[in-house]
């Protein structure tokens, strides 16, 4: 698969990059807004998935969870992402068809990973499914800007989505926005996945 491909090669420069201006400093402002969505969570996490992990950066954000696990299609970025997060679990698959049990997850990251989706109703779909009641899910979208045009030249299908469009998938799938922030490239979202009895 061409995209695959593509990630399994960028694994090797992928770090280096996220190392150095400017993109140290986009990334540096993406992580703390993505500190501060966290800290809104009422709730102490026990089990976090990281959907899409690349180099499982979001998991070391949560090194008080008992159980870490990240999930990439790309086993060059695991690879890496191992050697870095020594004591998390790492597993190879899709994002929208994971092995892992039904409402059994505190928190789901997918962080830098709806834009890649051509149709994001799927991993919806399963982020709802892992999800435990109440439980919560910190994701990143893209929305339409000059950024994001720019970033189609690098040569994977993007698919960029305003907020507002973003807000009538998750509420078909009974999540509501706690709270977002926007960054220069991205916009990151906290949801909270409703019980059944709010539905
Ligand atoms: C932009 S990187 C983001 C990495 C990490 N979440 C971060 O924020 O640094 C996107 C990652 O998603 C992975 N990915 C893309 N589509 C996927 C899919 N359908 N299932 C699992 N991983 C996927 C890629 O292999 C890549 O590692």
């Amino acid at each position: 698969m061409f995209e695959l491909a593509i990630w399994n090669f960028k694994a090797r420069l992928y770090q280096w990059f996220r190392n150095r201006f400017p993109f140290a400093f986009i990334i540096r402002r993406e992580q703390q807004a993505v500190e501060m969505l966290l800290q809104q969570i009422p709730r102490p996490v026990q089990t976090v998935v990281d959907l899409g992990t690349g180099l499982g950066d979001a998991l070391s954000l949560l090194k008080q969870a008992t159980c870490r696990i990240g999930l990439d299609q790309s086993v060059a970025m695991l690879k890496v992402a191992r050697r870095k997060n020594g004591d998390a679990s790492f597993i190879a698959g899709d994002a929208c068809g994971t092995p892992f049990h039904d409402h059994t997850t505190d928190l789901v990251f997918a962080i830098g990973l709806f834009e890649y989706m051509a149709d994001p109703a799927t991993l919806f779909q399963e982020i709802s499914r892992i999800l435990s009641p109440n439980g919560h899910a910190l994701v990143s979208i893209s929305p339409r800007s000059l950024w994001t045009a720019l970033r189609k030249l690098h040569g994977l299908p993007l698919y960029p989505m305003n907020l507002s469009e973003f807000q009538v998938i998750a509420e078909h799938y009974s999540f509501e926005i706690s709270n977002s922030r926007k960054t220069m490239m991205q916009q990151q979202v906290l949801l909270r996945k409703r019980e059944r009895s709010e539905a």
